[in-house]
């Protein structure tokens, strides 16, 4: 099989490493990719968004698969636009890449199908969030741009005056564009977080093994919000007893709720959790793999993914038996001095083999690009270095003794990737 993967990320690196391992695979193409990308796959230097040079190029070439991996082209409808063509592709249609795409939808969805949420309510006129925030006077409060906002459209304002702020900046000043056009308004929560990713084909949902981002820059979650500095899988908070509330409170009721609303989800599903005194709540849906959630879960997949894909399709996932190594991952994010603000670029990346890894470990390519055979810092997010134990602390220790073979100028890591809550 031609297989094309959309996306030039670390959750793309870690795909495609795992596409590679299926005999189904002969040929893997990466649209744009980045230059540790480059070593897995071929590069096609088409960007994200372009939905139809991306679908001229997989018909033109006979690709027998599109993956389609990040948020923005799969909420522009990208798997749409590839299925009109009669070109297979694994991803939600943009009808159900909504429940990321709109905070909106996704609340009133929960609330529609009593799906464990904070409580919110929706303003699309700044004076009378305003006034709500003055009215409510609880503190922290939590303000959220109703669109796609690359993980920052979220403020957790500690006072009143800090919510007003907040809400003049998305709703007037537009921070984030178009996506602030409407906001949520919730009610925070408390407990330690959890990100399922899982399998659905619209009708059967199959939750993957459960891992833990580390969102903040900085250590002990100081710092503004990234698109995330390390994780780890399994996430130690997620027992079978929660695995099993979620599943029979939020997993199949979501899937339910968006068939019911003629919105059937298929591909793979990210539920955002938290685990709060009152039981597990959805604090966001994502439409797609997490990055870098994908970085851990994946290493630790048995199934042939080509396979999974295959059946999701087809919508036969209840026909597939998806298995897991036991043991524990942990990816550490080596990423530019300065990000989530300003970062330099072109950096050299000293310590990787010819191939962009090193050894004992998997590094997994976020932001790099390759240039006379050497290795380029070229975005914010930079390196995701994972490693496998059979115990969660010898996954930290690999992947950490591993970051610290790896050099760039100005690189940034947090040094606590597993230890907080
Ligand atoms: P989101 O983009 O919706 O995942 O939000 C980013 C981060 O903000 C989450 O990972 C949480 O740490 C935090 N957050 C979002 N909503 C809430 C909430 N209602 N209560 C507490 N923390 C929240
Ligand atoms: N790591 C969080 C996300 O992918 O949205």
């Amino acid at each position: 099989m031609k297989i094309l993967m959309v996306g030039s990320g670390g959750r793309e690196h870690a795909l495609i490493k795992k596409l590679k391992e299926s005999e189904k695979a002969t040929k893997i193409y990466c649209a744009p990719g980045n230059g540790g990308i480059a070593k897995d796959a071929e590069i096609v230097n088409i960007s994200a968004m372009d939905i139809d040079n991306m679908v001229k190029f997989a018909k033109d070439n006979a690709i027998d698969l599109v993956f389609v991996a990040p948020d923005d082209p799969l909420a522009a409808g990208m798997v749409d636009a590839m299925e009109k063509a009669g070109v297979r592709a694994f991803g939600p249609n943009a009808n159900a890449a909504i429940i990321e795409a709109s905070k909106v939808f996704s609340k009133n969805l929960m609330k529609k199908y009593n799906i464990p949420t904070a409580k919110y309510e929706v303003f699309d006129d700044p004076q009378k969030a305003i006034s709500y925030v003055e009215s409510e006077n609880t503190v922290p409060v939590v303000v959220k741009a109703d669109g796609l906002a690359l993980g920052k459209g979220v403020i957790i304002a500690q006072t009143i005056e800090e919510a007003k702020d907040a809400i003049k900046s998305i709703m007037e000043d537009k921070q984030f564009g178009d996506s602030g056009n409407n906001i949520v308004i919730e009610e925070f929560l408390t407990g330690p977080e959890v990100s399922v990713l899982a399998f659905t084909d619209g009708k059967v949902v199959k939750p993957m093994v459960s891992s833990k981002d580390h969102k903040r820059a900085y250590d002990n979650d100081e710092g503004l919000n990234t698109g995330g500095m390390g994780t780890i899988s399994p996430n130690p908070y997620y027992t079978d007893e929660i695995a099993k509330t979620c599943y029979d409170t939020i997993f199949l009721p979501t899937i339910k709720a968006m068939e019911k609303e003629g919105r059937p989800f298929k591909g793979c599903l990210y539920f955002g959790l938290m685990i709060t005194p009152k039981g597990p709540k959805v604090i966001e849906y994502n439409a797609r793999f997490g990055d870098p959630e994908a970085q851990v879960v994946l290493p630790r997949l048995k199934t042939d993914l080509v396979d999974i894909c295959e059946a999701i399709i087809d919508e036969k996932l209840a026909d597939i038996d998806i298995q897991w190594y036991d043991g524990a991952t942990a990816c550490v994010v080596m990423a530019s001095g300065g990000y989530p603000l300003a970062y330099k670029k072109g950096l050299e990346i000293t310590g990787l083999n010819e191939k962009g890894g090193v050894e004992n470990a998997i590094v997994y390519h976020a932001g790099t690009k390759l240039e006379d055979n050497k290795f380029l810092t070229n975005g914010g997010r930079v390196l995701g270095v994972t490693a496998k134990g059979a115990t969660l602390d010898e996954a930290l220790e690999k992947a950490y003794s591993a970051v610290k073979t790896i050099s760039f100028e100005g690189a940034h890591y947090r040094t606590d990737i597993g230890k907080t809550k």
